[in-house]
């Protein structure tokens, strides 16, 4: 059975093609990010309207490429949240569209079950799984135990790690989106030119991450202070390690707790090179089966969403049409 998936939580417009057996037949992704460059971040009206103008002629696209037609779907996918809300909107409306005119199964797939979710596209699926979720919005450690329910660890009291890439990035005048800049910058750069410390929390897997962008932005004020300009590529390297580091300790003392057998790392942070290297260090020295997705499959995607989708699908947790986008829909059962 083929999935169509479909994502608009943010600021790109996805739609995929995937089914058990078949795996993969066609994922497209239209980035908005040319859009949003020159705001610095995602200005929420503009991408709705962007996915309402891009995601019909998307599906036809990624319809026509692959050779197959709505007659071959056997259930839609759409991200119910979290995001901005007129952005799900379009996917979630276009997506009962599809759902009620071919009279089709529809599922309403968590954003952040779809990044761990995408994990099992490429591994086969092991749980219970310890999962660090990393990306612009969120920080979270989880455990996706063996009935596929979710249960919070920890999570980021301030910013997000990608957040955090991002406001930096920025501050140095790197462009939208930050992260993969400072992952370019960082790799001729020198890791120990300046140590930059990261907050400590009450709870020991809780993140914080607003300390760790401002002693960014204080250093680099001091030393134009002093009339030294910080060389950028240094700059980057330490600053990255240190936000690297953070998510391996916290990342190694859950797997301590949870003794987790297997470790996935998701979301857009984890298409980052070093946190990778560093990731696949920790999984061979604690012996655990690391799933972290390709790089493609870790940054927003519509694959990530059909996968998640198959889960509910076999789980019967379908949605009907009078249900509705949640920007802060939780990960968690109430
Ligand atoms: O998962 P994602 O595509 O969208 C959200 O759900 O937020 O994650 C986007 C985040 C951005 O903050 C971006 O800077 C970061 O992922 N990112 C990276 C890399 N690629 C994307 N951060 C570090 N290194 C990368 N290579
Ligand atoms: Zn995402």
């Amino acid at each position: 059975m083929l999935i169509l998936g479909i994502e608009s939580s943010c600021d790109e417009t996805a739609v995929a093609l995937w089914g058990e057996e078949e795996g993969e037949v066609i994922s497209l992704v239209s980035s908005q990010v040319d859009l949003h460059s020159r705001y610095g971040g995602v200005v929420p009206e503009l991408a709705s309207r962007r996915h309402l103008e891009t995601l019909a002629p998307l599906l036809e696209e990624a319809l026509k490429q692959a050779g197959r037609s709505l007659s071959d779907v056997g259930a839609v996918a759409v991200t119910q949240g979290p995001g901005l809300v007129g952005a799900l909107l379009v996917g979630m409306e276009s997506a009962k569209a599809i759902s009620l005119a071919r009279n089709l199964p529809l599922l309403g797939v968590n954003h952040l079950a779809g990044h761990v979710y995408g994990a099992f596209l490429e591994h086969p699926m092991a749980l219970p799984a310890l999962a660090l979720i990393v990306s612009g919005g969120h920080t979270e450690l989880v455990l996706l135990d063996q009935k596929e329910r979710f249960t919070s660890l920890g999570s980021t009291r301030d910013d997000a790690a990608g957040e955090t890439l991002d406001k930096v990035a920025r501050f140095i005048g790197l462009p939208y989106p930050g992260g993969p800049q400072v992952q370019k910058q960082a790799e001729s750069g020198n890791r120990s030119y300046h140590h930059f410390p990261v907050g400590e929390m009450e709870n020991p897997l809780d993140f914080s991450f607003s300390g760790l962008k401002t002693a960014v932005i204080t250093f680099v004020e001091k030393s134009r202070a002093g009339g030294v300009e910080p060389p950028l590529a240094d700059l980057c390297a330490s600053f990255q390690e240190a936000v690297v580091e953070a998510l391996v300790s916290k990342t190694q003392r859950a797997l301590r707790v949870t003794q987790a057998r297997n470790l996935i790392v998701c979301g857009g942070v984890a298409a980052n090179r070093r946190l990778r290297e560093r990731m696949a260090e920790l999984a061979l020295a604690k012996g655990v089966n690391l799933l972290i997705p390709s790089a493609r499959l870790c940054t927003d995607n519509a694959l990530m969403i059909s996968r998640a989708g198959w889960s509910l699908y076999q789980q019967g947790r379908t949605i009907g049409l009078s249900d509705d986008v949640d920007p802060n829909l939780s990960l968690f059962d109430a």
